[in-house]
């Protein structure tokens, strides 16, 4: 039985709810700006097997186990991982898990603060018809003298975080629950509208062929690498965000049938992503292989050249906005509640105050693009690149390496099939995965990003 069946913070209202929050958190920036740009850099289909792979083995197994313990545990995650450890005859320093992850979620919502604030900046350059009829140069300079303005990206920042932070202030059910349910659904029906469009341009099937061309042959160790990150992120993974989620999931929702959904309606938006921006590319003769500037350097382009591309420009990066912000508010969740049950504060100071923490080192992002800018910090890289590198590409594996090792070697087996409802073959086959499929998956992640 569930230590408790309710969480002091609320609960999601239904099933639904909770699939459309945790959805809500899963997709965002990484589906929108990340996914179709590491295709592109990887080289297409074979980057996309390797993604849905992973996500199937590594991500469905691990995203289970966190919602298990968060639903288990009812609190924030720290204290759900305490409350669990002490359950299991473990150590409460698992607690130490928690406080990584809430840490991680801080820093992933500074620098993602950033790129969410260029996306509402670019709705209003969009609309405005500021990039009707550029090429690429001019929209290459465009961005570039954005990105250098100080002042203009904390001000868009700036109103990224106050939104996140008003709405998780508001609580779970006023809060989370309001904003997941009318901004997932206009978001599929954003993209929807998109695919649309791009199935009107010649080159729909080209990028259709881009993305799906599966040739198991083109496999290389760096595009498995990047697409196991890549799955990680995506799916929220390795911070307890879906273990916050999860503690205020109803008794009675199963599972594997919810974290299933959520992980399809997750790939789906990604890949629908890419059905709309390759034919996009492909119809302006742009570079597949543009990078990170893919969204915000070679779309606009695109959309400066198409009939109506003002508005679908503008309805794109809005899209762009309401994911990051069902997502951005998963970000600081852990911490929030953890905050609320430490300090006995109200849920919008604790909103305020970490709130606050992620935009004061965001700022650290947002000079690294102006009086930052050759300012180095891990490495060769600027304080927003070693933000990026440190949460991606250590924070998340190691947590979630750690946390597949603890739920799947340590914690109360009496528990875990409990909460998951599963018996014979289909708990053995998670608990093949999450105790050594993921784990040693993750581990090699873990140590060639290292290299
Ligand atoms: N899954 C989000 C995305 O794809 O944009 C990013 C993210 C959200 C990462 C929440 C981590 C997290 F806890």
């Amino acid at each position: 039985m569930p230590s408790s069946s309710v969480s002091m913070h609320g609960m999601w209202s239904s099933r639904l709810m909770f699939i459309l929050a945790a959805t809500g958190s899963a997709v965002g920036v990484g589906n929108i700006w990340m996914f179709p740009y590491m295709v592109g850099v990887n080289g297409g289909s074979a980057f996309v097997l390797a993604y849905l792979i992973c996500i199937a083995v590594i991500g469905v197994p691990v995203m289970m186990a966190e919602v298990l313990v968060g639903r288990e545990g009812r609190q924030s995650p720290i204290n759900s991982l305490i409350s669990l450890s002490e359950r299991s005859g473990l150590s409460p320093h698992w607690r130490v898990l928690g406080w990584m992850g809430a840490l991680t979620g801080i820093l992933i919502l500074s620098f993602y603060g950033v790129i969410s604030g260029w996306a509402m900046a670019y709705v209003v350059t969009t609309v405005s018809g500021d990039m009707n009829g550029v090429d690429a140069s001019q929209v290459t300079a465009m961005f570039d003298s954005f990105t250098g303005d100080m002042t203009q990206v904390m001000v868009w920042q700036g109103a990224f975080m106050i939104a996140t932070i008003f709405i998780v202030a508001r609580g779970v059910g006023d809060g989370l629950e309001m904003a997941v349910k009318y901004l997932m659904p206009a978001l599929f029906i954003l993209i929807l509208a998109l695919i649309a469009y791009a199935a009107t341009t010649d080159h729909f099937g080209e990028g259709f062929r881009f993305l799906f061309q599966f040739n198991a042959a083109d496999l290389t160790a760096e595009s498995i690498l990047a697409a196991m990150g890549m799955a990680f992120f995506t799916l929220s993974l390795g911070m307890g965000t879906m273990i916050a989620y999860g503690a205020y999931m109803p008794p009675d929702a199963n599972i594997l049938g919810t974290v299933g959904l959520i992980a399809v309606l997750d790939t789906i938006v990604a890949l629908m992503m890419g059905m709309v921006i390759f034919p996009l590319v492909f119809a302006n003769g742009l570079e597949v292989s543009a990078g990170p500037g893919l969204m915000f350097i070679t779309l606009p382009l695109a959309f400066g050249h198409m009939d109506g591309g003002q508005l679908f420009g503008g309805i794109f990066f809005l899209l762009v906005t309401f994911a990051a912000l069902t997502s951005s508010i998963s970000m600081i969740e852990p911490a929030v509640a953890w905050v609320v049950e430490k300090f006995k504060l109200t849920r919008a100071v604790a909103a305020i105050v970490i709130g606050g923490i992620a935009w004061l080192i965001g700022l650290g992002s947002v000079f690294s693009g102006n009086i930052w800018s050759d300012l180095q910090v891990l490495g060769d890289r600027t304080f927003f690149d070693s933000v990026v590198f440190l949460t991606s590409n250590i924070l998340l594996p190691l947590g979630g390496l750690i946390f597949a090792i603890f739920a799947g070697w340590l914690l109360n087996r009496e528990i875990i099939s409990g909460q998951l409802e599963m018996s014979g073959p289909s708990l053995q086959v998670w608990s093949f995965l999450i105790r050594y499929i993921a784990p040693v998956a993750i581990f090699v992640v873990f140590v060639m990003a290292l290299r």
